[in-house]
This record gives C-alpha cells, structure tokens and sequence, in this order.
C-alpha cells in the first residue's frame, strides 16, 4: 500500500488533522534536538524524547531508549509516534513503532533533505550493528511523511549536499511504469540482469541545473516532490524490494562500505574527535555520491553506459564534495565490506546497481572483486 506522502504549508494543521483520531495521551514524539527552531506544532511537545544525532548513535542502545520511553509513557497498541528529524531518527523510531507491541503507527516529519527525499518514505527502518549499516530492521510503512521545506532553512550546506547526492541517485534511475520496459540485455556483466525502464531523464538534467552555491528552498520543493514520487511509484511497485525497488540502492553498495569503515574507524583516524564531530565526517550523502561515481564508472566499463552522467558526477564532486578520505591501502577491507552487503544472496557475491544510460537501471548485477578494485582505483585516482 502506497502511504500518504504530501509536501505541507502548514505543518501544525496538518499534524492535527492526521492526528485527529488519536488519544493525545497515546501520542509520542521522537525529535532531533537539533531542529531548534521547529515550528511550535513540533516543538514544546509534552510528550517528548528527544535525542542527539550522530551514525554511531544509530544503535540497539537508543531503540532501547525509545522502547523505555514508551512503555513509561504507557502507549499502548493504538499509541502513535511522530518522528521529527533526519534520516537517523526516521529510521530509528520506525524501527521502534515497528516492534513495539508489534507494531504501533508513526508518521514521519523529515527535516534533514536527505529525509525528505529518500530516508523517510518507503517503510525501510533500522539500526547500525556489528559495524554494518542498517544491519538490523524491519519494513514499517509510515502513517504519513510531511514535508515541511522551511526545516531546509537551518540545514547546514554540507547536509544539503548530502541530501542532494540522493536525489542524483533518483534523478539516474527515474522510474515511471506507464514506459514499456527496454528489452536488451547487456552482455558484459553475468547473470540474473533485469532491465526496468527506459523513461525521460528530465529530472537528473533539472538537477544538475540546481544551484549549488545559493541552494534557494523554493526551487528545491519541486524537485524534492518529483523524488517522492519516483520513490512512491517504486515503492508501490516493490514493497518488499524483490527486484524493481533494488534500483534504488545505486551507489550504496560502494557507498555503505565506505560508510561502515568510517564508522569502524571512528572518522578516518580522527577517534580523538568529539563524537559529534566524528559524525560529520562522512554524511551519508557523500558516500552514496562516492559510490554512484563507483559504479557509474562500472556502468560506463561493464554496462556500455554514456561517459557523460560520469564525468558530470566527478566534477560535481571535485567541485563542492572533496574526496573521500581513503587510499588505495583500504581496497581490501572496502571489498571484504562488499561481500557482507545485506543485498548479497551469497556471501561470495558482490550485488550492485548500475545503469545503461540515465533513466535505465539495471538491478542484480554480481561483479567480481577485480571488477571492484577497479572502481576503487578510479575513485582513489581522481
Ligand atoms: N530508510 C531508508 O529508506 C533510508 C534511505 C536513505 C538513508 N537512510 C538513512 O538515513 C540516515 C542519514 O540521514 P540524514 O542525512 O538525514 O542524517 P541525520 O539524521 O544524521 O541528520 C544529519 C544532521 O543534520 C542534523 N539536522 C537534522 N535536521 C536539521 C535541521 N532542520 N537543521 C539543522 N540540522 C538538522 C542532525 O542532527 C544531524 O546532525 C542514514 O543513517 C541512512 O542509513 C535511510
């Protein structure tokens, strides 16, 4: 089932209206406390947990805080939470609506980009563990996800571009099923392929005329509905991620490597930081922007994809991301990190998403660790 996903003027009427049926004894909030100037229909809320972010955080320990929370708070079943933050907090208080009581409703209120367009629809919900991301989770649909863009006001440039690098991705796999699906299948990379669309790639070259420099709210909102409803269409189509929906994991299985070994190495050798600052090193925006130059370079080697989308990441990255924080020395442990991806079949197996050109992404494709070291070569030569 498709959930209601609607981009709001007005947050606090429509909170109220999609609470309205609600005890509001049984409504909890879970809020990132660096929403500081939330407007008044989330802040100043009674009932209130809220938590300061960072990946490493993304833990058993805070599901355990926010279980805590609620059974003091005495919510039962018909109980509702309302998730105000990013990505971390989305994913994690879903997890906890998911298996509180089995399952009690959330709604989710993104404020980070990266939630509005990606993190909080779509029922995906979890927590880091044994060092691997979104090891552990369950598929939750939320309630409702309202999207408030003044939340961008106060959003860091840097969690902007991380934001941003999602709706690249989304802009590559464009999906829209009333397109006949293309037929041919490369013959460069091994088996399972499947070809999903071939549709009109307006939304990746709308993106790349955003303006990174001034990154006005206004001419974003467009922009972040059309990726709500390339995610919904996709979603609706593949809840349960069988096939369709695996193309949007493009640029994860790189991009979760890196990630995962900066959260193992405490930010890149930097473990004498702050853990707030730690967090920041890597934003999940940037190693998913790593990851589509990774396997857009594959796209491109094994797949017979234009060199154009390639080139125009790289520069984007050169221009406004820098480059990740690794060398040629982390390859093996980015690729043993590949093999334990939860999207493998096999432990032997290295799955990723790549595209035949913008619009057209090809699901299930196994590469081969040379395959991957060549990819890592590309990004650490650039
Ligand atoms: N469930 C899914 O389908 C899905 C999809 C993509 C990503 N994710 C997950 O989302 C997470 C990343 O999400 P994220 O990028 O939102 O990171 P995040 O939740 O860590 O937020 C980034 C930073 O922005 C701060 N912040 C949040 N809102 C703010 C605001 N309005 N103003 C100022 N600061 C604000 C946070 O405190 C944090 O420091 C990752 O853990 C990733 O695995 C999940």
């Amino acid at each position: 089932m498709q959930h209601l996903s609607m981009i709001c003027t007005d947050l606090h009427s429509d909170l109220q209206s999609l609470l309205a049926e609600y005890d509001p004894s049984q409504v909890v909030f879970v809020i990132d406390e660096a929403v500081k100037h939330a407007p008044s229909a989330v802040s100043h809320q009674k009932s209130a947990f809220s938590l300061s972010v960072t990946e490493e955080g993304k833990s058993l320990a805070t599901v355990q805080q926010i279980w805590d929370f609620l059974i003091e708070r005495r919510i039962t079943r018909r109980g509702v939470i309302v998730a105000v933050g990013g990505g971390v907090v989305t994913d994690l208080a879903g997890f906890a609506a998911a298996t509180y009581q089995r399952g009690i409703a959330y709604v989710n209120v993104p404020t980070t980009l990266l939630a509005m367009v990606d993190a909080s629809t779509g029922g995906k919900t979890g927590f880091n563990y044994g060092g691997l991301k979104n090891c552990i989770g369950a598929f939750h649909e939320p309630l409702a996800t309202l999207i408030y863009p003044p939340f961008l006001a106060t959003l860091p440039p840097r969690e902007m571009l991380s934001g941003y690098a999602e709706m690249l991705k989304t802009g590559l796999i464009e999906y829209s099923p009333s397109r006949p699906r293309a037929r041919h299948q490369p013959s460069a990379i091994s088996h399972q392929k499947s070809e999903i669309s071939k549709v009109r790639p307006a939304l990746f070259h709308r993106l790349l005329q955003y303006d990174l420099e001034t990154m006005p709210i206004d001419s974003l909102t467009p922009l972040i509905a059309d990726c709500i409803g390339i995610k919904g269409r996709i979603v609706a189509a593949d809840p349960r991620e069988r096939n369709l929906r695996k193309a949007l994991n493009l640029g994860h299985t790189f991009g979760h490597a890196l990630e995962e070994m900066a959260i193992r190495h405490h930010g890149h050798g930097l473990s004498h930081q702050k853990s707030s600052v730690r967090s920041q090193i890597l934003p999940h925006g940037y190693a998913v922007l790593y990851g589509l130059i990774a396997e857009l370079y594959l796209s491109v080697t094994l797949a017979g994809c234009p060199r154009e989308p390639l080139q125009q990441l790289t520069s984007l990255m050169l221009r406004y991301y820098g480059r990740p924080q690794c060398a040629c020395s982390d390859r093996g442990q980015l690729i043993e990190l590949m093999h334990r991806d939860k999207k493998n079949e096999r432990a032997a197996d290295i799955n990723c998403t790549l595209i035949r050109s913008v619009g057209c992404p090809l699901t299930n494709q196994h590469i081969t660790d040379a395959q991957a070291a060549e990819a890592w070569d590309y990004i650490f030569s650039l």
